[in-house]
């Protein structure tokens, strides 16, 4: 019932505090609007200013990829140590229970397979399913530089557009095509393209030298991927260095769930990301808690 006969003159005013107007904590995310900064909040962790993103999306072009043959049995355990699970709608609504609450970033584009044109995308989810889903991203490659360069780039547009009327940011992932060199010249490139076009973040590789400058040359978030399964002190190494030169995080993949020992491989990256943990520490973590998961796999 409204308190209507109870209507009292308000005395906590504070009128000698004056309202704070607190920058928004994230690089070239300011001037966007709330709904916009809320979901990019729940995606980089405030504190940290980064992210560890659990990427398992590769089938939308490759098919049941080792370690994700199952991924109801192989992800969805890893799920509670991800900042940000990256997916298809495929993979989410068929494998990942509702109940988990992680936020999402869709991978909103699909049409070529591994078997043709890499280049050759489409955008693949319409931004209502995207919502639908309660997407926090929308994800697509661009390919700089590809037979399908200018498709690409379209499609990571189109995300954007749509995305900037409903507040879901875009992710615009550097798909790096056979012939390129993944050095400086190129992600430079790459990358700064993405931010101009108005990606709210963007997903590059780790590369030496120059990936520091990369990042400086980039307006907005870069995350690294991680690339083919390294060994996991060299993984952990690559995003130590990658944090360490101005990463805001990693979207990783195959270094996680190809690792012999997956929760306690994305704890050890949460350690280096989060808490920038040297890498002989996390290395050392990976491996305590591997021998302790082992541990209670026989008591079982
Ligand atoms: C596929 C992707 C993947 O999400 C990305 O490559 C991350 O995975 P990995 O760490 O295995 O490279 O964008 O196109």
């Amino acid at each position: 019932m409204a308190d209507k006969d109870d209507i009292k003159a308000g005395k906590n005013f504070a009128p000698d505090v004056p309202a704070k107007n607190d920058p928004f904590f994230l690089k070239g995310a300011g001037a966007l609007d709330w709904g916009m900064q809320n979901r990019l909040a729940r995606i980089f962790n405030p504190a940290s200013g980064r992210t560890v993103m659990l990427a398992f999306d590769h089938g939308y072009f490759q098919g049941p990829t080792t370690g994700l043959e199952r991924i109801d049995l192989n992800i969805r355990p890893l799920a509670p140590y991800a900042d940000v699970l990256m997916c298809t709608r495929g993979a989410l609504r068929t494998s990942i229970p509702a109940e988990v609450t992680k936020p999402v970033a869709l991978r909103c584009s699909a049409g070529q397979s591994i078997l043709t044109e890499l280049s050759n995308e489409m955008i693949a989810v319409d931004i209502e399913d995207a919502i639908r889903l309660g997407a926090c991203a929308m994800a697509a490659q661009v390919y700089i530089g590809a037979e399908y360069e200018h498709k690409s780039i379209a499609n990571v547009t189109k995300l954007i557009d749509t995305g900037t009327r409903y507040g879901v940011p875009t992710l615009a992932v550097t798909g790096v095509g056979a012939d390129m060199q993944r050095d400086e010249r190129y992600f430079s490139l790459a990358t700064r393209i993405c931010a101009e076009i108005g990606a709210h973040y963007v997903k590059s590789y780790y590369f030496e030298p120059g990936f520091e400058n990369v990042v400086a040359g980039c307006p907005v978030p870069i995350v690294i991927a991680g690339g083919k399964k390294l060994p996991e002190r060299d993984a952990l190494e690559m995003a130590y260095k990658a944090c360490d030169q101005g990463a805001a995080g990693v979207d990783m993949g195959r270094n996680i769930f190809q690792s012999d020992s997956p929760i306690a491989m994305i704890q050890a990256v949460n350690a280096v990301v989060h808490e920038n943990a040297t890498v002989d520490n996390a290395f050392t973590l990976y491996e305590d808690l591997k021998a302790d998961l082992l541990r209670q796999r026989a008591a079982e």
